[in-house]
């Protein structure tokens, strides 16, 4: 047995389930709380260490969720606050942890602060919004400017994404001080930690500048609250940059975010200078004593066995590889393991504003199926069930991957360093006993590696001689 790790998420693996779409507990189409609860013990077998639920919160769903209303509730989409009380509890009771979606950067125009803001100039809520008398010529993220003109009250306010979400006003104090008081009420309730939403946009004063100074004020403060926990919960925050040094910046003096997604990483291509390099940079820059975070995909960008694998399972393992041996926490995007591919959208079938439903489709459980699913469940992918029975699937592939990293020290907290390899293979070691190698070229390859094999994307044994699109790991000896 190995040791527990320190902090839990140490070498860990978490698991993004997008509510809606993971199981569906009462017919309706539409995947909720219960239905997740029924699935644990799948999670659980799995052998993740944390679940990360897109937003639960009531929303219009102008944003899929991401356009909060309450930040005290539960959407009723979803089930209610009781079923989220039973979620925690019961995860606890198979060690997994569960982090919600917090969005701080905007609101609903349906909650109640923003009512309020919007109306009177003279609302005491006014300032927690981003009022102007003028607009800049600012683009939204969805499309459109990112100012509205509001009428009644002859002022434009900000918001980055679509007008239904407007941008609270991060220089109020007021706003800092509504957030504590969120964060506690989540952390009282024995969720541990939060994805954070947008953060790198957070503060915006002018609204046009990324990662302004007082970003990295709000990180220590929900740090200090996050630290006053036992046990401590997470931060695990969107940092959405492109610059490696900036996504450091966002770990603080190891003081702020204990996580910050590295998209470098999700967008590098199943190549590996590519790869090779921005882990080395990424291992380079991160204040030390601090944790990578990697993830291939997201319910923002298409699926990565379509995105980087050409739907190939070969490439497809030797990407599961090596997100699940890199130094840090790993993050797996429901059906990930299974191999989900993006699904294709008929026109009529769309329902988001930035056509990201491909890539949220129902999980293909194959037993007890979905009644008229809120999207297409998607083709011919073998089910859950099915590949649970065959030994040979990506599914067993990955549950062995995962069960190695967590067994085996030099997986869970050795250090990365690169080995030499030839042109087309990715190759480095953790730790001082433990290789991995990847071959993502067509040609067989050399890896020169001496020792046993703990598992090989091919079920191949030999360390001397990798395959095209075969990834080892590897006992030195
Ligand atoms: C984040 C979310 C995305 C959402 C956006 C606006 O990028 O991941 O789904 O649309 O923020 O909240
Ligand atoms: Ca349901």
């Amino acid at each position: 047995m190995a040791p527990p790790r320190q902090p839990w998420w140490a070498g860990g693996v978490l698991y993004q389930a997008y509510p809606r779409s993971f199981a569906d507990s009462n017919d309706d189409g539409i995947g909720d709380l219960v239905g997740l609860h029924g699935r644990l013990d799948y999670l659980h077998w799995l052998g993740v260490d944390g679940i990360w639920l897109n937003p639960t919160f009531p929303s219009p769903n102008r944003d899929w969720g991401y356009d909060v209303s309450d930040y005290f509730g539960v959407h009723p989409d979803l089930g209610t606050l009781e079923d989220l009380d039973a979620l925690i509890a019961a995860a606890g009771e198979l060690g997994i942890r569960i982090l919600l979606d917090l969005v701080p950067a905007h609101t609903s125009d349906q909650h109640e602060w923003f009512l309020e803001s919007r109306s009177s100039r003279e609302s005491p809520r006014r300032p927690w919004y981003i009022w102007r008398n003028g607009a800049d010529e600012q683009d939204g993220v969805f499309g459109g400017k990112a100012w509205t003109y509001d009428e009644p009250t002859g002022q434009y306010y900000h918001h980055l994404f679509l007008p239904q979400q407007p941008d609270l006003n991060w220089m109020q104090p007021d706003v800092r001080d509504a957030f504590d008081e969120i964060l506690r009420f989540w952390f009282d309730r024995g969720v541990a930690g939060f994805r954070i939403d947008v953060v790198h946009e957070l503060v915006k004063d002018p609204p046009s500048q990324s990662n302004r100074p007082e970003i990295h004020g709000v990180l220590r403060r929900w740090r200090a609250l996050a630290d006053a926990c036992d046990p401590e919960r997470l931060l695990l925050g969107e940092t959405w940059v492109l610059d490696l040094d900036e996504l450091a910046s966002f770990y603080g003096q190891a003081d702020e975010l204990q996580l910050g997604f590295n998209f470098p990483f999700m967008f590098a291509g199943l190549e590996a200078t590519a790869l090779a390099d921005v882990v080395k940079r990424t291992e380079g820059v991160l204040p030390a004593g601090s944790l990578p975070v990697w993830a291939l995909s997201s319910h923002d960008v298409v699926r990565f066995p379509t995105r980087i694998c050409d739907e190939d399972d070969a490439k497809v393992r030797c990407a599961l590889l090596a997100l699940l041996t890199l130094r840090g926490t790993s993050v797996l995007y429901y059906g990930d393991e299974l191999g989900m591919r993006q699904v294709d959208i008929v026109p009529d079938r769309v329902l988001d504003v930035d056509g990201r439903d491909g890539a949220r489709t129902p999980m293909h459980w194959g037993d007890g199926e979905w009644r008229n699913p809120w999207l297409p469940l998607g083709a011919e992918l073998a089910s859950v069930a099915e590949q649970r029975a065959d030994s040979g699937s990506v599914l067993s592939f990955c549950r062995e991957a995962i069960a190695l990293r967590g067994s085996r020290d030099d997986l869970v907290a050795g250090a990365y360093t690169p080995l030499t390899s030839e042109a087309g293979v990715w190759a480095w070691r953790r730790g001082q006993g433990t290789a991995v190698a990847i071959n993502l070229t067509d040609s067989p390859s050399d890896p020169a590696l001496e020792g046993d094999v703990l598992l090989s994307t091919k079920g191949r044994d030999d360390p001397s001689r990798l395959e095209p699109w075969e990834g080892v790991v590897v006992a030195l000896t």
